[in-house]
């Protein structure tokens, strides 16, 4: 195929190819019921059980929920990453096990990152209930929030290829400073 063919093709295909539009859509209908679920839970809290050190457990557990989601989520690039060393090329039955992962990380990916990204809003949300404060824990939570925010629209583009590998850099910069929030 040359670049116009190649073109043409990419304009005819839908965002999110149609295997894959069953779990997304679940997730985002999922996301969207978790969401107002504990919002309409949080809004009911007084203000004394918001300033306690009880609510604190609230906002960490939405923490700790987004960050099992985000490991399936980079378990892909992992997974990625690993299949690639030359480590494997005499053992087949290695690679087949890799591969058979690879594509069911790839499977979840996406609709593991919307769960994700629900619990992160709902874990943002009651962190600032609870009351914002200048310092590490807050900063950072914050910088990984501002970095996430391209991570989910480069990667629907990335679905067409367009994303000029702006869903990698950003994806991995996330994770970075994900991990510097998160386990610091
Ligand atoms: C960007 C996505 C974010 C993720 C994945 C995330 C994840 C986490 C995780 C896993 C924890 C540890 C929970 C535990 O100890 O069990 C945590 C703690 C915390 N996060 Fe976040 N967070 C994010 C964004 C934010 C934002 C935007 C803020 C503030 C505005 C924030 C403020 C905090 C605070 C204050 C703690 C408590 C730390 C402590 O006292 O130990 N986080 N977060
Ligand atoms: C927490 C959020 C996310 C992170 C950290 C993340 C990270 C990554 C990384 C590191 C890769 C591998 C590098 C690459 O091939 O570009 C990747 C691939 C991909 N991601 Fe994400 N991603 C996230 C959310 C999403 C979302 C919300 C979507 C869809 C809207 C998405 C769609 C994709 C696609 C289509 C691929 C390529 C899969 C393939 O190779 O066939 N990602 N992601």
């Amino acid at each position: 195929m040359n670049i116009q063919e190649k073109e043409a093709v990419r304009l005819t295909q839908a965002w999110i190819p149609k295997k894959e539009r069953i779990g997304v859509v679940a997730a985002i209908v999922i996301a969207v019921l978790l969401i107002i679920w504990e919002l309409k839970g949080l809004l009911q809290l007084s203000s004394e059980t918001l300033h306690s050190r009880q609510f604190e457990h609230t906002f960490k557990d939405f923490g700790s929920n987004a960050r099992i989601a985000l490991f399936f989520v980079l378990a892909y690039y992992a997974l990625l990453l690993i299949m690639k060393q030359r480590v494997w090329d005499g053992l087949g039955h290695v690679k087949k096990g890799l591969a058979g992962l690879l594509r069911f990380a790839r499977r979840w990916h996406t609709p593991m990152a919307i769960i994700a990204i629900a619990f992160i809003v709902l874990h943002t949300i009651a962190v600032f209930m609870y009351g914002f404060k200048f310092d590490f824990n807050n900063i950072s939570g914050l910088l990984a929030l501002l970095v996430l925010l391209p991570v989910p629209l480069s990667g629907l583009l990335r679905y067409r290829r367009l994303d000029r590998k702006w869903h990698l850099r950003s994806g991995l910069a996330f994770a970075v400073l994900f991990f510097i929030h998160a386990f610091l």
